[in-house]
């Protein structure tokens, strides 16, 4: 008898319908799988046979033949497990044959039991847009597609229970979630906040600009100045995340594998700090069965790169492309794959292998040559992408030991959010986010002609003076356009093109 179940697969972060056929024919016992399935897939093979026997089921001693469709789509993954095992069900006729109208998804574990199942999200939204009324899912993964509006959910623990449901014996009640709405405030739970970091409030400021406006930053400073603590406490001044860009970063971690099992939905914006040992495919995704890489699991958040200058040559000219573009291309055996991957990026170094040069306290102990050459292994292109330079000196001790406590993230992260609100409805007419995103069209609209006639004096003298490029002048004229909405104001005057200015210290191009 020949039975056929729907299920799916995970494309890079897209999902794809895959048909599971199952024949059982007269014959000596065998088990087959064909239609291109990795290893994880042909081991589907041990698990069913368990899982069907543990769970009361018959596990016919015939020639089973399993195809999945459509056959040039490589098959990768334990998801499978359940819709063959469905199938096998029901070409022995144990349940009544599935009908067109759900998907199956789900890892088994040898007793019969359903374990947790990576990218279920992307498989439920699939599920959904191609018309299938129920999809039956992990019951630890039922909170995740359960995000997914209208598509029944059903939550699945075993396949005792499930060969009842399906024999309509003991009907599984589909998954109503508890908690639809996200929370309107994120946690800031273990993140660093603002009103713990002594002194540094230039830094403090340059990072606020930059949380505004989506700009990119580059902290200089000797060691055991706070520059990894800064970095840390940026997730806390960005404004949270919108339904829709909390539903895409939830999709990476579920594909990824990283969603944790009682957080169904990702709302926390990401910070990712990757070592500088970190390979190329580990950082802009890769491998056979190509996953995401760090730049794409801090889209819509902050990747933070600390020692840059330690970071690979070749690594960090890769990140290059996808800073201009928002997403990365990673190439695999078949055609490509495309992973979003707009991120801030924040990230830190010291002037030199010492670490003291320019200290005031302390002496450098590196040669000259060592110091440029330590400052030139970050490439030009590169720098020319990172919009505000900001030096991170060692705190005083008065300082350190003062009792002031400084002004908490939330308060910052108001400011920030309502100058977002600026930016958006700025933006409304054109699918852009922040400032920073703005070309030379949105620039001299946005920008030059909202100047005051002091602020534009100041930028001719400023052009000649620091001899700046045509792309520094853009570059300043978007931080002074996000310094002028943190200042609620349309108008950039002459203070705020100056704030703008001393962020562009580093390099001068
Ligand atoms: N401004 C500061 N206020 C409070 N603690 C600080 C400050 N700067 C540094 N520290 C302390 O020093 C430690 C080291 O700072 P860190 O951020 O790692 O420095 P860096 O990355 O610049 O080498 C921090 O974990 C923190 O305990
Ligand atoms: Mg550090």
């Amino acid at each position: 008898m020949l039975a056929k179940v729907n299920s799916c697969a995970v494309i890079g972060l897209d999902g794809e319908v895959v048909e599971v056929e199952v024949d059982i024919s007269q014959g000596l016992p065998a088990f087959s799988i064909v239609g291109l399935p990795d290893t994880a897939v042909q081991e589907a093979k041990e698990r069913v046979r368990s899982a069907v026997r543990n769970s009361g089921h018959e596990f016919p001693l015939r020639r089973i033949t399993v195809n999945l469709a459509p056959a040039d789509l490589r098959k990768e993954g334990p998801a499978y497990d359940l819709p063959i095992a469905v199938g096998i069900l029901a070409a022995s006729g144990q349940v009544p044959a599935q009908g067109d109208a759900a998907v199956f998804l789900g890892e088994l574990s040898l007793d019969g039991k359903l374990r947790h199942t990576n990218g279920i999200l992307p498989m439920v939204g699939l599920a959904r847009d191609r018309g299938f009324q129920a999809v039956y899912v992990p019951a630890d993964d039922a909170g995740e597609a359960a995000l997914i509006d209208g598509i029944q959910v059903v939550p699945v623990s075993d396949l005792v229970q499930l060969g009842s449901h399906l024999r309509d014996a003991q009907p599984i009640a589909p998954f109503v979630s508890t908690e639809r709405q996200p929370a309107a405030e994120p946690t800031s739970e273990g993140l660093v906040d603002f009103c713990h970091i002594r002194g540094q409030e230039h830094v403090k400021r340059a990072l606020e600009v930059a949380a505004a406006g989506g700009h990119n930053v580059l902290m200089t400073g000797p060691p055991g100045a706070g520059k990894t603590l800064l970095a840390r406490a940026m997730p806390a001044i960005l404004p949270p995340m919108t339904p829709p860009e909390a539903l895409d970063v939830t999709k990476i971690y579920s594909v990824a594998g990283l969603l944790p099992q009682d957080t169904p939905l990702v709302q926390q914006r990401p910070f990712r700090a990757p070592h500088h040992t970190i390979s190329h495919a580990g950082l802009v995704g890769g491998g056979r069965h190509p996953r995401p890489g760090e730049i794409t699991l801090s889209h819509r958040g902050v990747l933070f790169l600390d020692e840059l200058p330690e970071f690979p040559h070749s690594v960090l000219e890769s990140i290059r492309q996808p800073m201009e573009d928002g997403v990365v291309t990673v190439s695999r055996a078949q055609g490509t794959v495309t992973f979003p991957a707009s991120f801030m990026l924040v990230a830190a170094m010291n002037p030199c292998p010492c670490g003291f040069y320019g200290d005031p306290g302390k002496q450098c102990t590196c040669s000259a040559t060592a110091v440029t050459r330590y400052q030139h292994r970050i490439s030009g292109p590169l720098l020319d992408r990172i919009d505000i330079y900001v030096e991170v000196p060692r705190v005083e001790y008065e300082k350190l030991a003062d009792e002031v406590v400084a002004e908490p993230s939330a308060d910052v992260r108001s400011r920030v959010e309502a100058s977002r609100e600026r930016q958006r409805l700025r933006f409304s007419e054109s699918n852009l986010v922040c400032n920073a995103e703005m070309g030379p069209v949105e620039v001299r609209e946005f920008c030059q002609r909202h100047l005051e006639d002091e602020a534009k004096s100041l930028l001719r003298m400023a052009m000649n003076q620091l001899n700046l490029s045509a792309r520094a002048f853009h570059r300043v004229l978007k931080l002074a356009r996000t310094i002028s909405d943190l200042g609620g104001s349309d108008a950039i005057g002459s203070a705020e093109l100056a704030e703008a200015l001393q962020y562009r210290q580093r390099g001068g191009s």
